[in-house]
């Protein structure tokens, strides 16, 4: 017998979102602050970031909002130089950032642990502040997501959006980012309740073997994000790319029918999402669209709605969420058990 979507653990985390976000950003605000206060004072100007799967998705994010409004460069760190070729590489005056639901991996633990030992500056964004990971930081941001119980992550990969913002709007000290940011729970809300049907547009794609994810800029994230949860719930062959990368090469793979999902909201790369689309649909792609444009979503055979525009460096805290629902849906669809994949455990350590 089909389980009953909406008692599954992925059903109440993924609506959960709003809640835990609005819980973190009253939570975390102070250590934001003190975060902030010594990136400045050290000068610090290069940030690494540790982190796997949907975490290492978050970093993702984090290139884009801490380089766009705080002018930092980050890298996204290499763990095995740490814990298996045994050559750490010097950090000099970065800050290093481990990012991790558990705390747990030790690879991530071993780059935090290097860093100390090179007394860099350290910072942990998890959801379990007494993890292994924790350990290692000179300043913790809590998640305080409660236990996630599904093995797919949805709210600690929101809440990591949320803290890499909040980290964002302290480092610029400005008010105006913080307020967008605190509006971002009630457009959550809205957004949950925006695709009544998506239940039925999941089912259309319930023999689909394979797709893309297609996102660029700060929702690149979101296109490895997606790509990752319709893989782990759905066990489809899914591939995310830039759109300027899928032009070099990828775009081989469109023939008539050909799936394609297109994270486009608001925001200034909205044009270039939009052409992108187009030239999809000129090759006879099937597009599903995430976005909040009506004349962008008129362009999709599937649109996914965002409720609302909400400033484009906040939108993959939104633009997941559809994605999210949707995925859910497609393995609910095909009788899948959405609250544990099959082979794959929820906290994975990797050495
Ligand atoms: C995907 C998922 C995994 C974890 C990954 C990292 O939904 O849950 O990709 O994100 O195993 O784990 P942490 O963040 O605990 O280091």
């Amino acid at each position: 017998m089909t389980m009953q979507l909406n008692t599954t653990h992925i059903y109440r985390e993924i609506h959960e979102q709003p809640a835990v976000i609005s819980h973190f950003l009253q939570q975390e605000q102070g250590t934001a602050r003190r975060l902030a206060d010594i990136i400045r004072a050290r000068g610090i100007t290069h940030v690494v970031i540790a982190a796997r799967g949907t975490s290492d998705n978050a970093a993702r994010y984090a290139k884009y909002v801490l380089g766009a409004m705080n002018g930092l460069t980050v890298a996204l760190a290499t763990p095995s130089l740490f814990s298996i070729y045994k050559k750490p590489l010097r950090f000099g005056n970065a800050l290093v950032l481990g990012i991790s639901q558990s705390g747990k991996s030790p690879d991530i633990v071993a780059v935090l642990a290097e860093a100390r030992k090179q007394e860099a500056v350290t910072a942990v964004i998890t959801n379990i502040p007494s993890s292994n990971l924790a350990q290692q930081g000179d300043f913790v941001l809590s998640l305080h997501a409660g236990e996630e119980k599904a093995v797919a992550a949805t709210k600690t990969y929101t809440s990591q959006l949320a803290a890499i913002s909040l980290l964002s709007a302290a480092l610029a000290e400005s008010d105006a980012m913080l307020t967008a940011l605190a509006q971002i729970p009630d457009c959550m809300t809205q957004t949950l309740s925006a695709n009544p049907a998506i239940d039925r547009a999941a089912e259309r794609y319930r023999y689909m073997r394979a797709c893309v994810v297609i996102g660029r800029g700060y929702n690149y994230a979101t296109a490895f994000e997606l790509a990752l949860k319709l893989k782990e719930l759905t066990y489809t062959m899914v591939e995310p790319y830039s759109s300027a990368d899928f032009m070099h090469g990828p775009l081989a793979l469109v023939e008539p029918a050909f799936p394609a999902i297109v994270v486009a909201p608001s925001g200034v790369m909205l044009p270039e999402m939009q052409a992108f689309v187009r030239t999809l649909n000129e090759r006879g792609a099937e597009t599903i669209i995430i976005s909040d444009d009506v004349e962008t979503l008129e362009l999709a055979r599937t649109p996914l709605k965002l409720a609302t525009a909400v400033p484009e460096w906040l939108s993959p805290l939104i633009s997941i969420v559809p994605g999210q629902l949707f995925a859910m849906h497609l393995a609910h669809t095909r009788d899948y058990d959405v609250d544990a994949p099959r082979g794959i455990q929820k906290v994975t350590e990797t050495r």
